[in-house]
Parts: C-alpha cells; structure tokens; sequence
C-alpha cells in the first residue's frame, strides 16, 4: 500500500467528495478506471470555471497516472490547483485521494492528471480568459 499523502491539504484545492459506490465497478468488483478519470475531468472543471468564469471545454488530458487501486466505500477526494492560464485555455493539476476508512485520516493518493480546459463563447469558440 501506499504511504500516507498529506502533501496536498496547503497547496490545493477540495473540488469534488463522494463515495465510490458498487454501481461504479466493474463485473469483477473493481472500480472502472473511466470513473475516476469521469470525477478527475469534473473536478479540475469546477477549478478551472471558477477562476475563468465562463463556460469551458475539456481539450486535453495528460500524465494520467492510476498509483492505487480504488474501493468501494473508499471516501474519494479530488484535489484541484491551477498550474497556468493562457489567453484561452487554462490547466489544472488534479489529485484524487482516497480514504480507505472513512474515519481515519488514512489519505492514499490514488490517481493524479493534468488536464487543459478552453473558455468557449456561447458559439463554442475560444474566448479570451479575463486577467
Ligand atoms: C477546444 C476547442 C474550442 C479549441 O478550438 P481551436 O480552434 O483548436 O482553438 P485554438 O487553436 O485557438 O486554441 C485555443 C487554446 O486551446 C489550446 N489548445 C488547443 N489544442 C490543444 C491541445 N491539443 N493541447 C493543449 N492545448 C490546446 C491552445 O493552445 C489555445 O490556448 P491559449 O489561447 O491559452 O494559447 C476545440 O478544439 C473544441 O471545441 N474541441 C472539443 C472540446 C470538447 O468538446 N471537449 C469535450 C469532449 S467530450
């Protein structure tokens, strides 16, 4: 198993908290990789949408790494922080922790992305991110 992560509590921000639920897994029990990969795309939105304040699009996702498998009845939280913003798009690094033990503070890190969101117009079109 891996060591106990706090190094994220100062640095980012809670953007998402759920519970992984048996409606999550696959025939064999194991929750889905593209569930994850579902809440981690999510999270960093809520991040990114924050700091632009526009309607944005996910354009790519990179570094997506699955350190630890995920439970069900694991406490999922992803962790977002803005890493850069361009004229249009901006990237956010996006840690996802679980707790095995709802009740402990036993933080696993589980996966971690980075993932680059654009801010569109109403048309679906780049629009410059406000300073
Ligand atoms: C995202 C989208 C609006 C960009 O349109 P575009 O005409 O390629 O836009 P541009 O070439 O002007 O690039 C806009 C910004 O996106 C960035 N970008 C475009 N493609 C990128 C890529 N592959 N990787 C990283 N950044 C990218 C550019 O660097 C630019 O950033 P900047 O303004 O901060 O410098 C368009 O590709 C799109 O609508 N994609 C579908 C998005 C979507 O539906 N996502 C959900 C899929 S289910």
């Amino acid at each position: 198993m891996n060591t106990e992560y706090t190094g994220f509590q100062h640095e980012m921000e809670p953007a998402l908290r759920l519970i992984a639920m048996p409606s999550d897994t696959n025939p064999s029990g194991d929750i889905f990789g593209g569930w994850i990969m579902s809440q981690v795309d999510q999270a960093g939105a809520v991040v990114a949408a924050q700091r632009t304040q526009s309607r944005i699009v996910t354009v790519k996702v990179t570094d997506f790494i699955f350190k630890e498998p995920v439970y069900v009845g694991d406490l999922i939280t992803c962790y977002g922080k803005i890493e850069k913003v361009g004229n249009t798009s901006i990237t956010v690094k996006v840690v996802v922790v679980a707790q095995r033990n709802k009740y402990e503070k036993d933080y696993i890190k589980v996966t971690e992305a980075t993932v680059v969101y654009v801010a569109v117009d109403e048309d679906g079109k780049p629009m410059q991110i406000g300073k």
